[in-house]
């Protein structure tokens, strides 16, 4: 079962994938019990008649034992001007998740999709006590994805020819896009410094120009969300850059941030080692510095 807590925009848009693509069974948690119930109703009608499995919504935490994944996309407050707004609620709001999860599906894997992204993949991680590689912050993968549609776009070039488009650190102003391990066709794809930083920038900015246009992202982190639970439920395995706590790895320690990793059926199985130019490192390390720092002001 895939358990998906938060019936908003983001956690409904995952459930419909999903559903639609007959992963597993489906709940859909919200603490407005009618607005679970109403869209676990209006997601079942997307089902195909061939699908074995249901969705339903509830506002009942017990409903999470044997639970395989959990999603996590709750939040305090929606239309945030930026993913630190409301943070101390955030935190509370998952640790109190989190204590509930260990009551009652303290084995299934954690999907933390829910802002600010890496304050919260790691304060639960504490909280619950799951071990690190089970609880698997997404986000690095859409700013990669993002990172990868910039590139394409600025070079005239097809999305496909290019790979080792990573962004790593933090899911917010510091995230780092490497350029330095950028390829095209297989070759390292140079790029000069002005257009770094526009494309920096615009990567940076993504979100913040969905909401310019009066809407909310949601398409994007769930199907990155979905790549994932489809890969631990299918026996899969991916690379990709997930907040995960870290300790010792890239020299970080007592913080979650965004690094490359593979994961397969048993969540995380490998931070990856990836070199920096020094420009690169010195952002990462700030980045670093930036989620501790938020992090100790709770
Ligand atoms: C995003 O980057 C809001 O964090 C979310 O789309």
């Amino acid at each position: 079962m895939i358990s998906i807590i938060g019936s908003g925009l983001v956690g409904t848009s995952i459930a419909f994938l999903c559903a639609t693509n007959a992963l597993d069974d489906i709940l859909l948690i919200d603490h407005t019990k009618n607005k679970a119930l109403g869209e676990s109703l209006d997601i079942t009608s997307s089902i195909s008649s061939t699908s074995k499995y249901s969705i339903i919504g509830t506002d009942d935490y017990s409903k999470l034992t044997g639970s395989k994944i959990i999603v996590i996309t709750a939040s305090t407050k929606t239309n945030l001007k930026n993913r630190t707004e409301n943070m101390s609620q955030q935190v509370n709001l998952i640790k109190d998740i989190a204590k509930k999860i260990k009551e009652y599906s303290p084995n299934a894997i954690v999907l933390i999709v829910s802002n600010p992204l890496d304050v919260l993949t790691y304060f639960f991680q504490k909280e619950a006590q799951i071990p690190r590689f089970k609880v698997i912050g997404i986000a690095s993968s859409l700013d990669s994805r993002r990172f990868q549609y910039q590139i394409a776009n600025n070079f005239c070039i097809p999305q496909t020819s290019i790979t080792n488009a990573l962004v790593l650190g933090e899911h917010g102003d510091t995230m780092v896009p490497i350029f330095s391990n950028v390829h095209v066709d297989g070759h390292f794809f140079s790029i000069s410094d002005d257009k770094q930083d526009v494309i920096t920038c615009n990567v940076r900015n993504s979100w913040k120009m969905l909401r310019d246009y009066q809407c909310q992202s949601k398409f994007g982190i769930a199907r990155n969300v979905y790549d994932v639970i489809d890969t631990i439920l299918n026996k899969k395995e991916i690379s990709v850059p997930v907040s995960i706590v870290l300790e010792g790895e890239y020299g970080e320690n007592n913080v979650a941030m965004g690094v490359p990793t593979k994961i397969n059926h048993a969540g995380v199985v490998e931070i990856k080692n990836m070199n920096f130019n020094p420009s690169e490192k010195n952002l990462f390390k700030k980045s670093s510095e930036t989620i501790k720092n938020h992090i100790h002001s709770i």
